[in-house]
């Protein structure tokens, strides 16, 4: 059962980027047991469709198709199909990242752009494409970013340089969009259990137990927060929050910083 009253997103469209799995997965959870319809995109059909057969086994009113951010006409004819079928989109979240452990001398210029472009471009990609369908005054958009665009942190240089940059399109935007009525926000989720991200940043036990020991509130979150947080967002509640970045994330972006080596 999710936090929130089933009516506080009743009747809205929720579209998300990288939405087959995880954090995202979890959010698509969330906004649907609000009361949204939610579609979602990620690479992998197979992943999408497990996904969509979840969220409907839940109750939930759901669509999908296979769509990579990096191919901005395939994110505008996902787009343009939730449009044609459930009319203006209410929420947008730009989720769909990649990561993984590199030391940037010897990383290839192909793995560093690989990143930026489908994390900093492809979000690009899915806020420039949604503009034309969204509702307009009232649509909510949230960028999934990370602590890494704020804190300079060891073998993640194509990771911190890519949200750095989410987050400052998530400021331009808001100030573009805004006289629009179109809030733009992110969020920047910790260390979150049981998802892709940890098992790629603290692939040992003995990782895990460093980088806990270094988050305030003692251990790591739930899909389940980034969830309810992105409801709260999406929300009448928000009406008045447009270009912050929010943590959610036990506190750790004041401890987890400067030259951290996650893989001991
Ligand atoms: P995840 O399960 O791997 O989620 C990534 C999603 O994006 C998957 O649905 C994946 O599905 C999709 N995706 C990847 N590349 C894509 C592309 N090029 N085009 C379209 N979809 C693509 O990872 P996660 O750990 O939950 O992370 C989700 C988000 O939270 C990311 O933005 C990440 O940076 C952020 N975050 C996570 C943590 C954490 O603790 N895990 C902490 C801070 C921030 P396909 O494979 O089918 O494409
Ligand atoms: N270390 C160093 N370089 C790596 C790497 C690693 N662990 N993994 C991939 N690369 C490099 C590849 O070698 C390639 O560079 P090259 O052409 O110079 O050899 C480049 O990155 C692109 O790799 P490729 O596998 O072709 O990319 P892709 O588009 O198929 O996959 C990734 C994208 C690499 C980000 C992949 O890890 C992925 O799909 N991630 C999604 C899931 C995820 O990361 N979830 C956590 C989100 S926080």
């Amino acid at each position: 059962m999710g936090t929130f009253s089933p009516a506080i997103l009743k009747g809205k469209v929720a579209f998300v980027a990288g939405g087959s799995s995880g954090i995202n997965l979890g959010i698509a959870h969330g906004l649907a047991e609000a009361g949204a319809r939610v579609a979602i995109i990620s690479r992998k059909i197979e992943k999408v469709e497990a996904a969509v057969a979840e969220l409907r086994g839940a109750g939930h009113e759901a669509m999908g198709s296979a769509a990579d951010v990096r191919d901005y006409a395939a994110v505008e004819a996902a787009l343009a199909t939730v449009h044609e079928a459930w009319g203006e989109i209410d929420i947008v979240i730009s989720g769909a990242a990649g990561n993984f452990l590199a030391p940037a001398a010897a990383m290839s210029a192909n793995a560093f752009r690989t990143v930026v472009d489908i994390d900093l471009i492809g979000t690009f990609h899915v806020l420039r494409a949604a503009y034309a369908f969204l509702r307009k005054p009232g649509a909510s958009v949230i960028s999934i970013t990370a602590g890494q665009a704020v804190n300079p942190t060891a073998f993640q240089s194509h990771v911190c340089a890519a949200k750095a940059g989410i987050n400052m399109l998530t400021r331009c935007l808001a100030l573009e969009w805004g006289p629009a009525g179109v809030r733009v926000n992110a969020i920047a989720p910790g260390p979150i259990r049981d998802t892709e991200g940890m098992a790629r940043l603290t692939p040992t036990p003995e990782a895990e137990a460093a980088l806990k020991r270094m988050i305030p509130l003692g251990d790591y979150g739930e899909k389940r927060d980034i969830a309810d947080l992105s409801v709260f967002l999406s929300s009448e509640s928000a009406k008045y929050i447009t270009g912050a970045i929010l943590d959610c994330d036990g506190g750790s972006s004041m401890t987890i910083r400067g030259l951290i080596d996650m893989t001991q």
